[in-house]
């Protein structure tokens, strides 16, 4: 299934694509033989990414500063890369998270997550599907969850109420758009070691050893197995799954899985003054 040319002359965006699960995508579609578009508010970090799996896989790809959360910011980059041709995939991986008691979050707290979570994922599935609907041109886009969408997750609550925001846009757009060539997928994964997010939400080994204990196959998932799930999803091969959100979590989810709510019994309130932002 996975032959090099799987997704050749597929142009793809992936958001947040400079680091962690988005580096790892872009680098799997790149092997298989994928144009690759990545996107971050830091442009070193893409333009520095772009020069690595370049060397590394052969492939074309390029970075752009962009950040999801400003309309104008989407707007500028998809007309930028519109003008060379029609995207065919959207991967809407950018995120934000941390720890924190719920009752403790500032209103700019909450919309630091939900602005880019959730409005970025609706600012970039618009600029590419009202391109998409116009042109009568076929379109994915693959939304990057958390096994906590469906279920919510204490002290991770801008992030639960932004992913099950994500979850349905996937779903609804699946009905609405589907008929008219845009196809909608999700994969909501379970703990992947990455700096981003293990330095937020896994910050002491006690911690990832609950989550290890928790989850039935006690290890995290790997940089290969999102990749390679990524690019089935993306690719023809996956034409007649729509509107899906696919657990890649090793079971955690039906084992329960608000994966951040078995912290409240194990961290003392020393911890949590060790993870509140530095004024
Ligand atoms: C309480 C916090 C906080 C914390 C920030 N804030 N961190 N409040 N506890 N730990 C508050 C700040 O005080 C501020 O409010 C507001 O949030 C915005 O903070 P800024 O630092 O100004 O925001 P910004 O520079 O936009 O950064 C956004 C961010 C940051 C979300 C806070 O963490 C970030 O850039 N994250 C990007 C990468 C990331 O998070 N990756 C992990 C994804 S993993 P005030 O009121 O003080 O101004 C994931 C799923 C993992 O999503 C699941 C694992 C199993
Ligand atoms: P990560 O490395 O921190 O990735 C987040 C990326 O988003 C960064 O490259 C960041 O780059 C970018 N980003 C943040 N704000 C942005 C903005 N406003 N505009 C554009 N880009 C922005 O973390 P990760 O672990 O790879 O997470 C990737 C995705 O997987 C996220 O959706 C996350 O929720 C999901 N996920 C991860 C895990 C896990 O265990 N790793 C588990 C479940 C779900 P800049 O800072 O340069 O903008």
């Amino acid at each position: 299934m996975f032959a090099n040319d799987l997704l050749k002359n597929k142009r793809i965006l992936i958001t947040g694509g400079g680091t962690g699960l988005g580096r790892a995508m872009a680098e799997r579609f790149l092997q298989l033989g994928a144009t690759v578009y990545i996107c971050g508010r830091r442009l070193e970090v893409v333009q520095k990414t772009a020069t690595e799996l370049s060397a590394a896989t052969g492939g074309t790809i390029e970075g752009f500063a962009c950040d999801v959360r400003y309309p104008e910011d989407v707007e500028a980059l998809i007309e930028k890369l519109w003008s060379s041709g029609p995207l065919d995939v959207l991967v809407n991986n950018a995120a934000g998270n941390f720890l924190a008691k719920t009752e403790e979050l500032s209103p700019h707290a909450f919309d630091a997550v939900i602005g880019i979570v959730l409005k970025g994922s609706i600012n970039m599935t618009l600029a590419c599907g009202r391109r998409w609907l116009a042109s009568q041109h076929k379109g994915v886009v693959l939304s990057i969850t958390t096994t906590y969408a469906d279920t919510g997750s204490a002290y991770v609550v801008p992030s639960a109420v932004a992913k099950a925001g994500v979850a349905a846009l996937t779903r609804s757009l699946a009905i609405e758009w589907g008929g008219r060539g845009v196809r909608f997928v999700a994969i909501a994964p379970g703990a992947i070691r990455t700096e981003g997010a293990f330095s937020r939400l896994l910050p002491t080994p006690e911690l990832e050893k609950a989550l290890l204990d928790h989850n039935p196959l006690h290890r995290f998932g790997t940089l290969e197995e999102i990749g390679n799930l990524a690019a089935f999803l993306v690719s023809d091969h996956a034409g007649y799954i729509n509107g899906e959100m696919v657990y890649m979590d090793g079971g955690e989810m039906l084992a329960g899985s608000s994966s951040f709510s078995m912290i409240g019994r194990r961290l003392p309130d020393s911890a949590w003054q060790i993870m509140k932002p530095k004024k």
